[in-house]
């Protein structure tokens, strides 16, 4: 029997929980959320979709009652205010930071063994707040957001190409920040041929500098943040570790000198499976993709001095 908790039933938590639910990555979704009836109202929706859609999945939604998440084996963390249009990701510390320690502390004492999936923005310091409230290994804490990243790297490269998203390979790495992500075009290929022998300089950068605001693109289209890409994303990180799939897919991860760096949260690629992060991959970055790398860590830890903690 497994067992995900998504916190937040709103854009995000509930698209990840459809998406989990329709995959059948867990036997049981529990939707969280502070909003009365919200979380209730949505399970029930979605419910009612299991016989049109074949899906055996349970989903449960519940307001505030964490006895109802007990023996998560994950949890996903999607509770916070999202980015207006204008707004940056780093704006929605404050709120955000008292929201993700409270969740937290509250999902430990029912599920002390879940594998934690923060969502939540500024991602990479949120996953980071929850290193320092936590105490649990750094393998059971995730953050998503170069899944995401990667995800809108694959459509706007396929775009360029002319090609199917699921032909075309790509990555993200570094922050999750309009400015801080390196989407790695050196990486970047068409069925195993080079993005950069088939796309001219300027197109592959107008690619990477698509995919950074790409985020910020939707927010001003829709008034608020994305959730398709963002709830689908979030399944998949999800999925890796239930299915135990040793995926390789970039996500926020405590450095200890892996990239030169330490005391941070940042994108860097793991092997996810059923212990969490199990490996972060060191690339062998060249001398340009370093500087970038060093760069996107010095925001993070900027962003990181904002903490309460
Ligand atoms: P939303 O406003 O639609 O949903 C947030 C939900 O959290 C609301 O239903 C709210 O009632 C709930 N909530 C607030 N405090 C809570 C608490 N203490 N306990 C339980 N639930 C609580 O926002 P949306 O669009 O779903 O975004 C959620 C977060 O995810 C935002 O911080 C957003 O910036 C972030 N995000 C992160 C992405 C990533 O790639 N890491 C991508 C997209 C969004
Ligand atoms: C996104 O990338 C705002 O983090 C959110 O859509």
């Amino acid at each position: 029997m497994s067992k995900v908790t998504v916190v937040g039933a709103g854009n995000v938590g509930a698209t990840a929980a459809n998406v989990i639910a329709l995959r059948e990555v867990a036997d049981e979704v529990v939707m969280i959320d502070i909003k009365e009836g919200v979380s209730e109202g949505k399970a029930m929706d979605m419910m009612q979709t299991a016989n049109l859609l074949d899906v055996n999945t349970r989903i449960k939604g519940v307001t505030n009652d964490y006895e109802a998440t007990a023996g998560s084996d994950v949890v996903v963390i999607t509770s916070g205010i999202p980015r207006k249009p204008g707004m940056t990701r780093e704006e929605l510390i404050g709120v955000n930071a008292g929201i993700v320690k409270q969740v937290t502390e509250s999902v430990l004492k029912h599920s002390p063994d879940a594998i934690i999936v923060c969502v939540s923005n500024p991602m990479d310091t949120m996953t980071y707040l929850i290193h320092k409230i936590s105490g649990l290994p750094k393998n059971r804490i995730i953050g998503m957001g170069g899944a995401l990243d990667s995800s809108r790297f694959k459509y706007y490269l396929s775009q360029a190409l002319g090609a199917n998203p699921n032909e075309v390979e790509g990555f993200v790495i570094g922050g999750h920040g309009d400015t801080t992500m390196i989407p790695m075009k050196r990486f970047a290929s068409y069925r195993g041929i080079p993005a950069s022998d088939l796309l001219d300089a300027a197109t592959l950068d107008k690619v990477v500098a698509d995919t950074m605001v790409g985020g910020a693109t939707l927010t001003k289209l829709l008034g608020t943040s994305a959730w398709y890409a963002p709830g689908a994303s979030a399944s998949e990180v999800v999925e890796a570790i239930i299915h135990d799939q040793k995926a390789v897919i970039p996500c926020s991860a405590l450095l200890e000198g892996e990239y030169g760096e330490k005391d941070l949260c940042i994108g860097v690629p793991c092997v996810l499976g059923k212990n969490g992060i199990e490996r972060i991959i060191e690339l062998d970055l060249n001398e340009e993709e370093k500087a970038l790398f060093a760069k996107s860590a010095a925001a993070v830890h900027k962003t990181n001095e904002a903490l309460p903690c």
